[in-house]
């Protein structure tokens, strides 16, 4: 099937399992574009992707030890834009969903506004869609509230404990700076002491890798919260962290809940 309309750069997202998660729109836009700028370190996707276009670019190399990580995004942003300018269309591909807590594509989008570069978004299967399998939870139940790891504890965000939580990049805890490091175990005390201002020291957290290739299972550990420090080595930088609702909230609004089955008042909320 061919494009009924081009853009300059095509910003997708690949999912979390290695090619499986690929939806059959991101591999058609794949297949028309001349370069393929990707992040993402799994085996076998690089040559996926040189089944696809002429030129595949893998940017994951961009990051070191110890460097800023906005400064890589912006090298990643500089070079998908530097790319396009020469041989549109080109794809700048991302593991998970690639506007879920990834910066990049919000750069691209500015730089390419700036020399005016049109920009498609399509949406990958994140993380977020992964957790709701691997803990069979439906996040529409008690609501569902989300937080980067560091930025929780840098706005101190209250948590409502009636909602469920989930907290991003708990293996970048505490620093902007990249690196395949594992964490010291006292890495997580200033967290632990953050939660605990919320939640009961029993109240257990989930940390999720979920499935990342076909060939792999799942992970998932349960703990504690004043435990956390004991998890230090699973909690790395492919961990998304769960925590359920201390208790389901109440029906507070009675009235409302009177009506709900009440075929008067949905006559009331419908257009004759
Ligand atoms: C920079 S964000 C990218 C998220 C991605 N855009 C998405 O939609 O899933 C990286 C974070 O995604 C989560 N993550 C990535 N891979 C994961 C996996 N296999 N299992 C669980 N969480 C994962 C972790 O919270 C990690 O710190």
């Amino acid at each position: 099937m061919r494009h009924i309309m081009s853009y300059d750069i095509y910003i997708v997202g690949i999912g979390i399992k290695w090619i499986e998660h690929i939806t059959l729109e991101v591999d058609r836009v794949l297949g028309f574009c001349k370069e393929i700028l990707y992040i993402e370190r799994a085996p076998g996707i690089e040559e996926y992707f040189a089944e696809k276009a002429d030129f595949v670019t893998n940017l994951t190399d961009l990051y070191s030890e110890d460097s800023e990580r906005t400064e890589t995004y912006h090298e990643m942003a500089t070079r998908v834009v530097d790319s396009a300018l020469e041989h549109s269309p080109v794809a700048f591909a991302l593991y998970g969903h690639p506007t879920i807590y990834a910066y990049p594509p919000f750069l691209v989008r500015e730089m390419a506004a700036s020399l005016g570069l049109s920009v498609k978004l399509l949406p990958g299967i994140s993380a977020l869609d992964c957790l709701f399998c691997d803990l069979a939870i439906d996040p529409s139940v008690n609501g569902i509230q989300m937080f980067e790891a560091t930025d929780l504890l840098l706005r101190e965000h209250p948590i409502n404990t009636a909602a469920a939580t989930v907290i991003w990049q708990i293996g970048s805890l505490e620093t902007a700076l990249f690196s395949s490091a594992r964490s010291a175990a006292s890495r997580f005390d200033r967290f632990r002491d953050y939660l605990l201002r919320f939640f009961p020291e029993h109240h257990p957290i989930y940390a999720v890798y979920s499935q990342p290739h076909p060939m792999l299972k799942s992970q998932v550990h349960k703990f504690e919260i004043s435990k956390i420090e004991q998890f230090s080595t699973v909690l790395h930088s492919a961990v998304t962290l769960y925590l359920p609702p201390r208790m389901p909230s109440e029906v507070k609004n009675v009235e409302l809940l009177s009506k709900l089955q009440d075929p008067n008042y949905l006559r009331n909320l419908t257009a004759t």
